[in-house]
């Protein structure tokens, strides 16, 4: 990826080579990509996702209907998001241990806020943060997240490793969705006349990445009550 190397361009001698300077991106009413916004801190949530699967195992969750989801799922923080034969909803304790989730991280909190706050939500107070590991070929298909009781609150996203193809339509299913390529740092914040936007990640392709490996890692956050 080609860069600025001349000192006092935007990724200056002094940054990380690899590091461009990130740049917000529209994409509905109150929604926008903030492009590479978490590229600096990646390696540090990345270490905090290890440290969280250590106590909470990522798992294939069942949908109400009887399917195993694609994309392995954990949580942390006060409340966690799971899925089985009696339905979605949040939850204090991880089901696989009866223990709380782990805390959310100082790391995710901190970005989270700074992120919900430059796209215009002041004040984010994330309760769940969920964790998605996606492996070529997993897939989440077109819904909204209404399993939350305060929709006032942005929903926001952040995309780590392979790159993913994010689909983001309009309030009713049948609204073709738009597509948009995420990349590793790049975080996606919906609410307002967005928040019940559907949305859904196309089947992620072969690849590897240096942070990741061969997989994708997403982490969103909510204010659940
Ligand atoms: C989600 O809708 O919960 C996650 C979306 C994503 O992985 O980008
Ligand atoms: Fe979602």
């Amino acid at each position: 990826m080609a860069y600025p190397s001349l000192p006092g361009a935007s990724g200056d001698l002094f940054g990380a080579p690899d590091e461009e300077a990130p740049w917000d991106e529209p994409i509905a009413p109150g929604a926008v990509l903030l492009r590479r916004y978490a590229c600096g801190r990646a390696p540090a949530l990345l270490a905090a996702v290890k440290a969280i699967a250590a106590a909470a195992p990522f798992r294939h969750l069942e949908t109400p209907g009887g399917q195993r989801m694609s994309v392995a799922m954990t949580n942390c923080g006060t409340q966690g998001w799971i899925s089985d034969r009696r339905g979605y909803r949040y939850g204090a304790e991880d089901p696989l241990s009866g223990r709380p989730w782990p805390a959310m991280p100082d790391v995710f909190i901190d970005l989270a806020r700074e992120a919900a706050a430059r796209a215009g939500y002041a004040d984010f107070a994330p309760q769940a943060c969920l964790i998605n590991l996606y492996r070529p070929g997993a897939r989440l298909s077109l819904h909204q997240d209404r399993d939350e009781l305060d929709l006032r609150a942005p929903i926001v996203s952040i995309s780590l490793g392979l790159p993913a193809v994010f689909l983001f339509g309009g309030l009713q299913r049948n609204d073709r969705p738009r597509r948009f390529t995420v990349q590793h740092g790049d975080i996606a914040v919906w609410g307002g006349p967005s928040r019940l936007a559907f949305h859904g990640v196309a089947p992620l392709r072969d690849g590897t990445h240096p942070a990741t490996g061969p997989s994708r890692v997403n982490l969103t956050f909510r204010k659940t009550a």
